[in-house]
């Protein structure tokens, strides 16, 4: 089984005991930032909203080569847009993207869909490094497992080939993503090198994800949250959440991003909207009790 990797405990210093010990981030450049702005679901609004993020602070980018959900290269039309426009430099973002398995694709395929899984983890790799205008991701990660139980042998062979995009200086660091504990467990069984990152739906009745965050912060995997305001409607609904967000003049959703951070999760947010964007980078101001984190964290499940 993997040993812990990057698991020097950073205390937060708004919460005098967190429920959970939050971890450092990865130290060397660029760092990982505190939240990701997803680029899901945009469609033709990708560029500019992607744009509209960088310059409102964002510095994390997640996409995927994986057209049906993303549209790669309006991301990286957005960058271009930015480094343009002198927002940002590529040394100061983290850019992530994703190999996606055929099944999860349409038609508008980044690889040969006959060709090796070696071979279209290579050319999606390729693909995205030409989208994003980059050589380099700083996180290339697997959208998901070829099964929803299993660590298969599918699994193995793409995990190897993502391995050998890092090693060849294309990817930084790597991850998978919705991935149960029992997968996770299946892959370190393999022998399979530790992912740095897992990025999952995280809902706050099953613990927001409990067992394979307690998984990830045994071994200094850094856990990635999305759909932490859609799947949890009933928690932004909850006294406690609102008696907190009129205390801290914030939102409930600024509340629900600041949790995330305080039990050591890396959130995503994929809004759309600019006030909602600066309403979520702001979420870092806020102050919790480590009682609070604990309700918070015990809150649906
Ligand atoms: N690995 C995977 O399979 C996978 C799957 C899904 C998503 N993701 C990634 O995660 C990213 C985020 O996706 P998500 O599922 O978390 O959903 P999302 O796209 O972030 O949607 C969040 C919803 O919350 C709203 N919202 C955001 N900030 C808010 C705020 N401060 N106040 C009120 N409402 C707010 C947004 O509305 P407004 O637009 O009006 O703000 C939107 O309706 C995606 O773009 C993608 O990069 C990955």
């Amino acid at each position: 089984m993997w040993a812990r990797i990057n698991s020097t405990p950073s205390p937060d210093p708004d919460i005098a005991r967190p429920a959970v010990a939050e971890w450092r981030m990865r130290a060397s450049p660029p760092a990982v930032p505190e939240l990701l702005y997803g680029t899901a679901w945009k469609e033709e609004r990708t560029a500019a909203l992607t744009e509209l993020a960088l310059r409102m602070g964002f510095r994390g980018i997640d996409t995927a080569n994986q057209r049906r959900h993303y549209f790669e290269a309006g991301v990286g039309e957005g960058l271009a847009a930015a480094y343009r426009a002198g927002v940002v430099t590529r040394t100061e973002l983290f850019l992530q993207t994703k190999f996606t398995y055929l099944d999860g694709q349409d038609h508008r395929l980044p690889y040969d869909p006959t060709a090796d899984l070696a071979t279209q983890v290579a050319q999606s790799m390729q693909s995205s490094l030409e989208h994003l205008g980059t050589d380099h991701v700083d996180s290339y990660v697997l959208h998901g497992p070829a099964t929803g139980s299993a660590w298969t042998d599918d699994d193995v062979c793409v995990w190897a080939a993502m391995v050998k995009e890092r090693d060849a200086g294309r990817a930084r660091l790597l991850g998978v993503s919705n991935i149960s504990r029992q997968q996770l467990e299946a892959m370190a069984a393999a022998g399979a090198e530790a992912p740095a990152f897992v990025q999952n739906r995280c809902f706050a009745r099953f613990g927001w994800d409990r067992e394979v965050r307690d998984f990830c912060a045994e071994r200094g995997i850094v856990y990635q949250g999305f759909s932490l305001l859609t799947a949890n409607r009933a928690v932004l609904g909850d006294p406690l959440v609102g008696r907190i967000a009129e205390r801290e003049g914030a939102t409930r959703a600024q509340v629900v991003f600041r949790f995330a951070r305080a039990v050591g999760m890396l959130p995503l947010t994929g809004t759309s909207d600019a006030d909602h964007m600066a309403q979520d980078l702001a979420s870092r101001d806020l102050t919790l009790s480590a009682d609070e984190v604990s309700e918070l964290e015990s809150l649906a499940g």
